[in-house]
């Protein structure tokens, strides 16, 4: 399972890349507004910033909603460089916003080269997130179709795990997911009673 970031800040994505464990990043209009990044010079600037960062595909998304200006505004994002992959449905697509399986079917007829079910927004209005990113499982292995499954609205650490064994291609996350993955108790314990040891053996 490739992991991404969801996030436009770039000391966590560094965070994220030196860990070693970084395939890529994703971000949105509200993330970018998040870390104060406006105007379009800032943005574009933003995300070459990114690039420069990491070593895996980048997720932009086009702020215009009618055809003309996506596909303009897409095709100025992609020549920002080739990690970029554009959010809308066209060329390398992340077809975002998905909240059903039905959405999920057509992106994938439609050649899309990722999914976005977002999980914890169904979370939130008491419908199961990780049913529908079984659901689209079942119906891309049905099919064999190659458009990713990459689970978005990711939470918290148990989310990941739950689609790690579901089998989502991709998980895009806050880092404090990624790193709750590392952490257990026992772990600590153990390594203290090591080294407490170790040092009553000197
Ligand atoms: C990523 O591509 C999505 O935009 C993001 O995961 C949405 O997360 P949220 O539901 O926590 O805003």
């Amino acid at each position: 399972m490739k992991f991404f970031i969801d996030t436009a800040n770039l000391e966590q994505i560094k965070e994220a890349q030196d860990l070693g464990i970084l395939d890529g990043v994703t971000t949105n209009p509200s993330l970018m507004a998040k870390e104060g990044i406006t105007g379009k010079d800032n943005i574009l600037k933003h995300y070459k910033n990114i690039c420069e960062i990491v070593d895996g595909d980048v997720s932009a998304e086009v702020i215009a909603t009618d055809f003309d200006n996506m596909i303009k505004e897409g095709e100025e994002l992609a020549s920002l460089n080739n990690q970029i992959v554009v959010k809308l449905p066209m060329i390398k697509a992340n077809v975002t916003l998905v909240f059903s399986a039905g959405q999920a079917l057509l992106a994938a007829k439609a050649g899309a080269t990722y999914v976005s079910p977002f999980l914890g927004r169904l979370d939130d209005i008491s419908t199961d997130g990780l049913n529908l990113i079984s659901e689209i499982r079942d119906i891309y292995d049905n099919y064999d179709f190659s458009t990713e499954i990459l689970a978005a609205s990711i939470r918290h650490t148990m989310h990941i795990i739950d689609c790690a064994k579901i089998g989502a291609d991709v998980i895009t996350s806050p880092l404090s997911s990624i790193t709750g993955l590392l952490k257990h108790p026992l772990t600590d314990i153990g390594l203290d009673k090591f080294l407490n040891d170790h040092k009553k053996g000197n």
